[in-house]
């Protein structure tokens, strides 16, 4: 069986990939130019989708086990279980602002620039306090059957940027991604 450590963190790497895109949209920003806004919305799309829907619930199962394993750990864990909560909130209030800049609507600049900045700084200090506070600790303490009840919180589902390429979802996160194995 693959190491389970080893896919979250492969997981986090993946994430921060695309936060990484979407600070570069974000920094479009202070050049006065536009931003790539589908882009941007194909991003946090995904990661409404997929890490919300996956990848959180997942952890959320692996903190609870943890804290009765190391009660000591038992704040940290609850706040990033929080944590959880908080970026599927602040992903959907960015969605929304995205769809609606898309959709043709009058929405402010600045208002787009702050959620996206401010999703971005939250989402990213979240990956590294797990990687950092819990992901060397689990390894340590979580058991077997832990594992399988990770595995359990979410049924096996394949991931919707990678499964089908003819999906029109997430076209534009595609061809940049296309675009930087290229170059890269
Ligand atoms: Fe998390
Ligand atoms: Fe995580």
């Amino acid at each position: 069986m693959a190491d389970p450590i080893a896919l979250w963190h492969d997981e986090h790497n993946y994430f921060r990939r695309l936060l990484g895109l979407l600070h570069s949209q974000v920094d479009v920003f202070h050049t006065g130019e536009q931003p790539n806004y589908e882009l941007m919305l194909d991003i946090v799309s995904y990661l409404r989708e997929y890490t919300d829907q996956v990848h959180h619930p997942r952890e959320d199962v692996a903190y609870t086990r943890l804290a009765r394993r190391r009660p000591d750990l038992s704040l940290v864990l609850e706040r990033l279980k929080q944590e959880h909560r908080v970026i599927a909130r602040a992903g959907d209030t960015l969605r929304q602002l995205l769809q609606a800049v898309i959709g043709g609507a009058i929405v402010a600049r600045a208002e787009v620039e702050m959620a996206a900045a401010t999703y971005l700084v939250f989402y990213g200090n979240h990956i590294a306090k797990e990687e950092e506070d819990v992901l060397s600790r689990a390894a340590q303490s979580l058991a077997d059957e832990d594992w399988d009840d990770v595995r359990r919180a979410v049924p096996a589902q394949n991931d919707p940027l990678t499964h089908d390429r003819t999906d029109a979802r997430y076209r534009e996160l595609r061809k940049q991604i296309a675009l930087e194995v290229s170059v890269g």
